[in-house]
């Protein structure tokens, strides 16, 4: 896996964003894998004014989030749709309808897994797959010892994952106990992938995803196998290394 280190979050931003940036002027058409989460809003917001100034347009590209809490509706202030629609969705030239995100209120969750999957695999595949890393490993949100070849799936969140999210919501019990997610067989089938990480609190997982065994148990080490796989990280997430 590709190694991208840079001084500060400032600069992490600028990077990952840049990717994108170079991404949609070479291809138009291209299909974005988003994440969520507190890591990436400074880099949408750049993505945002790049929009704005005319650099690039999401006109013909689409969007499929990797996640989405079950239970919550679209307009619920904590759901992933909102997040998007307030750090990108509203601020850019992308129509909603080719905004995907999977439906956290679906009556059938598992079918909607099903057709989420189908909807990428029609759309011809996730070109470039953003992602977070969570402090146990986790990619989108595949807890530890989710199988290799899953697909878009429910989950039921760790204790340490609804507690990491419980920012986002009024009470720490509000958080919902389950989400629908991309699989890591998912995330694997996008041609390229960015793990974008920050901040001193992730240095120790960064530490044990790069120098530790692959194995599910630590979803992100799963990412070595990926021939086009990179890790983008400030000073502080490396400080282990
Ligand atoms: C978000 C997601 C999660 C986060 C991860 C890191 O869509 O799937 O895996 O990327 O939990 O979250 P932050 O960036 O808040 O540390």
């Amino acid at each position: 896996m590709q190694i991208h280190l840079f001084q500060d979050k400032q600069a992490l931003d600028i990077a990952v964003a840049q990717e994108f940036v170079r991404l949609l002027q070479q291809h138009p058409h291209c299909i974005l894998g988003l994440a969520t989460g507190g890591t990436p809003v400074g880099m949408y917001a750049r993505l945002s004014a790049a929009c704005g100034r005319g650099d690039i347009s999401f006109a013909q590209c689409q969007t499929f989030n990797l996640d989405e809490y079950v239970g919550l509706s679209r307009t619920h202030p904590a759901s992933y749709y909102q997040y998007m629609s307030q750090n990108l969705f509203s601020k850019v030239d992308l129509p909603l309808s080719q905004c995907h995100l999977p439906d956290g209120q679906a009556l059938d969750s598992i079918r909607e897994c099903q057709a989420y999957e189908q909807s990428i695999a029609h759309a011809g595949g996730i070109d470039l797959q953003l992602l977070g890393l969570g402090h146990n490993g986790h990619i989108g949100f595949n807890e530890p010892g989710t199988p290799i070849d899953s697909l878009t799936h429910v989950v039921q969140l760790s204790p340490t994952t609804r507690y990491a999210n419980a920012r986002f919501f009024k009470n720490a019990a509000d958080v919902p106990t389950q989400a629908i997610t991309m699989g890591i067989r998912s995330i694997l089938n996008a041609k390229r992938i960015i793990c974008m990480v920050s901040g001193a609190d992730k240095a120790e997982i960064v530490r044990r995803v790069l120098r530790g065994t692959i194995t599910p148990d630590v979803p992100a080490t799963l990412l070595r196998n990926h021939p086009k796989a990179a890790l983008f990280i400030d000073r502080q997430a490396a400080s282990l290394l």
